[in-house]
């Protein structure tokens, strides 16, 4: 189970299914598994019936137990309808099917929907994700029944550390961290490193508010982490490896100490490797969740103990990182990546995605969206597929205004741009970035200023305070951002966001201070007309910004049916059943109660 899913309450579910068995003494074999990504489908259970279609009920509860128990052995569907059927399901890593129905389909079930014709997962293509949801995470041998480890197999055993290098930088693997370097040439580097101890690092510390990515792989497949980073460890010359990890993810911490437990027991990890001669270990180092720590060399003084603070970039990692040894950090997802590249080369690899971003990116898709959830898609996706027909768009027919990506140092693409492809080089284009994957949805109902204001106030808590631009810019610009919003913005406020953000992309120390302006640049370059109308007009167009917004009844649509006066929680509307009622402006605490329960759109914001 993943921690999404136990949050939706899969862990009762689980026990009411156990219970629900042992009373009936049936023969079911229960098994926990991560998640298939669609946080809003959550609890979602899997029955597997020898030769009949997958089934699986989403939103199940500890009550709808027993009578799903008796649908599915009974086969008749009188109480709770299918989410979706597999007939078959091709596993990525191999190449392979797996029929689970090789006769006809049971008429009965022949309605139900197959995963692929379910929008949210029809377009998905998932690598990095491949065995999320489908095995048991704290199971080796469910692991290796999909395949996993044969690559390590292969690569240990068949092909040269250089060989692997050539084969990972023909693939065109970029890092999945955010930055998107070449994974092939940054393990070059470190192979080609002096010195005989050398380290990899798997880089799990995910701080972006809303990402969670990294997370679930941890959580649902531990071991296509590990897999990677042996395969990893044994092209670059490493010998010990270890994957930093937030202390906020405890469920990630212990699958994943639960899987290097059983690969070390295999064989899988320690002293000569498979008979190659080749030895590694991985050990966990858990971080205190602080979002700089991400940062790979802030990681790496945070791993030996100090102060979490980046260090100048022109002493390379992959020649002098932990303990001054060369070291290679790549991210989680870049790690999962490996073993697929490895079992089905280079070109299969790189034929999906785009010419310079190839492979898939997993997204979590939050925010203003439908289907709020994990999303793997192939590079060159585009934006309108991913939040209209994979998200199934924004809710209550509101408009699709704009996608942050990137995280906090990332940007906000407005509505205008939905047909922009996800790649490295379009984003960056676009004045955001890939980030690792987050993707915060947003509609007309979100002011953009707010939002700028939201991320650099995050941002000025998780600077490091090492250098001025940083330290003091963020706070600084925050501050501005805050009396723009509090109806206190000055004219000449936009010129000097402008110039303070050029003043930190050049002279802030690490990639946080550097990157923090992208929030307020890439709204100012798409939604500058909000600025100015907070500043000069003291309007918030999207009525969000409490201080320059006014609720009012407007006369002609008022039935008086007085649901607002019941909501309103400072007595601040007055009037009788059935007569026009009012707002007294100086009770209102612009709760926004009144506007969102009024059915006759009597309630404006001004
Ligand atoms: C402020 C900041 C936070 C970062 N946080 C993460 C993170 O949580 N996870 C991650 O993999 N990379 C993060 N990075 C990027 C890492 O520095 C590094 O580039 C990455 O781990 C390298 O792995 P990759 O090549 O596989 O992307 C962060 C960078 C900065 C500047
Ligand atoms: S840019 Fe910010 S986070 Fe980076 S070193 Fe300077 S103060 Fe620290
Ligand atoms: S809820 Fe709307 S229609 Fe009803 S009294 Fe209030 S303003 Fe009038
Ligand atoms: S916005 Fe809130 S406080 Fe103001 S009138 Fe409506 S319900 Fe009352």
């Amino acid at each position: 189970m993943a921690t999404n899913s136990i949050a939706a309450g899969s862990d009762k579910v689980y026990q009411a299914m156990a219970d629900e068995i042992k009373a009936r003494n049936l023969k079911f074999q229960l098994t926990k598994t991560g998640s298939m990504g669609l946080d809003s489908m959550e609890p979602l259970v899997e029955f597997v019936v020898p030769n009949k279609p997958k089934l699986s009920f989403a939103k199940v509860t500890a009550e709808k137990v027993p009578a799903l128990l008796d649908q599915v052995i009974n086969l008749h569907l009188d109480t709770e309808t299918p989410f979706y059927r597999v007939d078959e399901q091709e596993n990525i890593l191999t190449g392979e099917k797996t029929f689970y129905c090789t006769g006809k389909v049971p008429r009965i079930l022949r309605d139900i929907p197959l995963i692929d014709a379910i929008p949210y997962y029809a377009k998905q293509v998932k690598i990095a994700t491949r065995n999320c949801g489908i095995i048991d995470p704290e199971n080796l041998e469910e692991y290796v029944a999909r395949g996993g480890y044969f690559a390590l197999y292969k690569t240990l055993t068949e092909m040269s550390p250089d060989g692997i290098i050539e084969e990972v930088i023909a693939s065109g693997l970029r890092g999945r961290g955010g930055g998107g370097f070449s994974t092939g040439w940054k393990w070059r580097s470190c192979r080609d490193a002096e010195g005989t101890v050398k380290y990899v690092i798997c880089n799990g510390d995910e701080g972006d508010p809303g990402a969670y990515m990294d997370r679930s792989v941890m959580e649902g497949d531990p071991h296509s982490v590990i897999e990677g980073m042996i395969i990893g460890a044994y092209a670059i010359g490493a010998t010990q490896g270890y994957i930093y990890v937030r202390n906020e993810y405890p469920l990630a911490v212990a699958n994943l100490t639960k899987a290097l437990a059983k690969a070390r027991d295999a064989g899988l990890l320690g002293k000569n490797i498979f008979g190659s001669g080749f030895s590694f270990d991985i050990r966990i180092s858990k971080g205190a969740g602080a979002f700089v720590c991400g940062e790979s060399t802030a990681l790496i003084a945070s791993m030996e103990g100090k102060a979490g603070e980046p260090r100048a970039k022109y002493t390379h990692t992959v020649e002098h990182g932990l303990w001054d040894r060369p070291t290679n950090i790549n991210n989680v997802e870049t790690w999962t990546n490996v073993p697929v590249i490895m079992a089905r080369g280079a070109d299969w690899f790189s034929s999906i995605g785009t010419k310079t971003s190839s492979g898939t990116k997993v997204f979590s898709l939050v925010g203003k969206v439908n289907n709020i959830g994990l999303v793997e898609v192939a590079m060159g996706t585009t934006i309108r597929e991913i939040v209209h027909d994979i998200g199934g768009g924004v809710p209550q027919g509101k408009t699709f205004k704009a996608v942050q990506t990137g995280g906090p140092s990332g940007g906000c693409i407005p509505g205008s741009l939905i047909d922009l492809p996800v790649g490295f080089e379009e984003l960056g284009e676009a004045g955001s970035m890939m980030g690792s994957g987050g993707m915060i949805v947003m509609d007309d109902t979100t002011c953009m200023v707010d939002i700028a204001k939201y991320f650099l106030d995050f941002l000025a808590k998780e600077s490091c305070g090492k250098c001025t631009p940083c330290r003091d810019g963020v706070r600084r610009m925050r501050d501005i951002l805050e009396d723009i919003c509090n109806g206190h913005g000055e004219e000449g406020d936009v010129e000097l966001l402008k110039g303070m953000s050029e003043a930190m992309i050049d002279g802030s120390h690490c990639a946080l201070g550097g990157s923090a302006p992208n929030p307020v640049l890439s709204t100012l370059r798409y939604f500058q007309d909000e600025y100015e109308a907070h500043i000069l007009d003291k309007k918030c167009p999207a009525g969000v910004c409490k201080a320059l917004i006014h609720f009012h009844v407007v006369a002609d649509k008022c039935t008086g049916c007085v649901k607002c006066k019941k909501v309103c929680p400072t007595r601040a509307i007055q009037g009788n059943r059935k007569e026009v009622h009012e707002i007294d402006q100086t009770l209102c605490i612009q709760c926004r109660a009144c506007y969102e329960v009024c059915a006759f759109d009597a309630i404006i914001i001004e």
